[in-house]
């Protein structure tokens, strides 16, 4: 039996494609290998949000040579946003790579696994979101749902409407179908994937909203929960807010990243909202849902980001109170409008700004965990905890982790957890009672 192994850089959508590409892979009759030594076939299934993203990847690609010169039969792919932006380039630097393939384009993987061949598939699919591939999933608790695939937004500062191509949601029928399946096998939540699912359906004449997708899957048993990323704090409606408040399965966690406090940088950014309009819009989420948990991405030193813009990110941090936050450094990305705008940042500057950012959040997201102690929380058990020998691991709705005693077979089961403890990034609690 041949063996494949996925090597898997980014976002979650890059980790839901890898499921994809695994699932390829098991459909003709491949088996899934962790090592490198015995794979028959390795995918880089690459990222290139920021230069250290890509930077991963090319020492990874790298240390590939060496495995392709102990096995000269081995084949070497690189899938993901990479591919699709570098292409044919990517053969010239290393030559010993095999096929490159896109995002859109995992079906053609279908077609190599099967004895085709293929050395360059990256061009736009655009039947890629009616295309129903095979998906090995990672998990047997909580399972991710594409809806929509691409961005139509051209942030300032980002690759990935050039990487993933234009926003296209996908049928509500198909996304419907494929969450009863996931029920069936027993997974008990879905986080629906999309770079801006609040703009779902828009394209797609005759498609329903956001918000009414979420109500038309609310009712498929045994899902317990279910979450979405990413919103769009400029589409981001009070219809939403109302959807999450009604529907009980909804999580009480939402990531809206806000990228800068200052007007003047969000501007520069084209995001398409101001500073007051995002605190508002947190406002009134805060008003309709009790104890939600806000989380956020901070970018700083964005092209002629002042002392004063950075000074009023911080405010912002200050004022909201995030439950946690994504920072990152400002990273220069081919073919994106924010390089060429004037003001390029100083990488020290950059590295001083994005110390402090952390630091004030650590005290924030500490503060806020510290409240919790004491209050009882449902928690969606995941298994056993990889950190912390033998305690089980899950979540409360809030997206918290949280660490406890309990017995394996527990696994998949929502258990009440009584929080003893908060640390920075996780709570330590007791079992308080099963509810099966
Ligand atoms: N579609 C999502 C996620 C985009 S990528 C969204 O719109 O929020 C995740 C995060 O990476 C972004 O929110 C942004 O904070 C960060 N990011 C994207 N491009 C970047 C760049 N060139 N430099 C630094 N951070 C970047
Ligand atoms: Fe990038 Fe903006 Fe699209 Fe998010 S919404 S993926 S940050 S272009
Ligand atoms: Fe995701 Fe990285 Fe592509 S964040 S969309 S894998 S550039």
């Amino acid at each position: 039996m041949k063996k494949f192994h996925i090597h898997t850089f980014g976002c979650q959508m890059n980790m839901h494609d890898s499921e994809k590409i695994a699932g390829v892979f098991t459909e003709a009759g491949y088996c899934e290998t962790n090592g490198i030594d015995d794979a028959d076939v390795i995918v880089l299934n690459t990222c290139s949000i920021r230069e250290k993203a890509e930077q991963k990847f090319f020492s990874e690609l790298g240390r590939l040579a060496r495995a392709k010169k102990k096995n000269p039969d081995l084949k070497i792919a690189v899938a993901g946003c990479i591919a699709r932006q570098r292409g044919k380039d990517l053969f010239r630097r290393f030559p010993y790579v095999d096929f490159v393939f896109g995002p859109n384009n995992i079906d053609n993987l279908q077609t190599w696994a099967k004895g085709g061949n293929f050395k360059t598939a990256i061009e736009d699919n655009p039947v890629y979101y009616t295309q129903k591939l095979p998906v090995k999933r990672a998990g047997r608790v909580r399972a991710w749902v594409s809806i929509m695939y691409g961005c139509d937004n051209f942030c300032a500062y980002c690759v990935v409407p050039y990487t993933r191509g234009r926003e296209r949601s996908r049928p509500a029928e198909d996304i419907y179908d494929e969450i009863k399946t996931i029920a069936d096998e027993g997974f008990r939540e879905i986080t629906l994937l999309g770079q801006n699912v609040n703009s779902y359906g828009r394209k797609l004449p005759g498609e329903c909203d956001f918000p009414e997708l979420l109500r038309r899957i609310h009712d498929i048993d045994g899902i317990e929960r279910i979450r979405f990323v990413t919103s769009h704090p400029r589409d981001f409606s009070e219809k939403l807010i109302k959807a999450m408040r009604d529907l009980p399965k909804v999580c009480e966690h939402l990531h809206l990243p806000l990228q800068s406090g200052s007007d003047r940088i969000l501007h520069l950014m084209n995001r398409g909202y101001t500073y007051e309009d995002y605190k508002n819009k947190i406002d009134n989420l805060r008003n309709s849902i009790n104890d939600i948990a806000i989380t956020t991405d901070i970018i700083v030193g964005f092209p002629g980001e002042t002392e004063d813009d950075f000074k009023q990110t911080v405010t912002a941090l200050t004022e909201i109170g995030f439950d946690g936050i994504f920072a990152f450094k400002y990273s220069r990305r081919p073919g994106t409008k924010a390089l060429d705008l004037p003001g390029h940042v100083d990488e020290k500057v950059k590295s001083q700004r994005l110390s402090m950012v952390l630091e004030l959040q650590e005290s924030i997201t500490y503060s806020r965990n510290k409240s919790l102690e004491g209050k009882v929380y449902e928690v969606l058990v995941e298994g056993e905890s990889a950190t912390d020998g033998d305690r089980l691991t899950g979540r409360t709705r809030t997206n918290k982790i949280v660490n406890f005693y309990g017995e394996q077979g527990l696994t998949g089961s929502l258990v009440d957890v009584k929080i003893l403890e908060a640390k920075q990034h996780s709570l330590y609690g007791e079992l308080a009672q099963s509810r099966g």
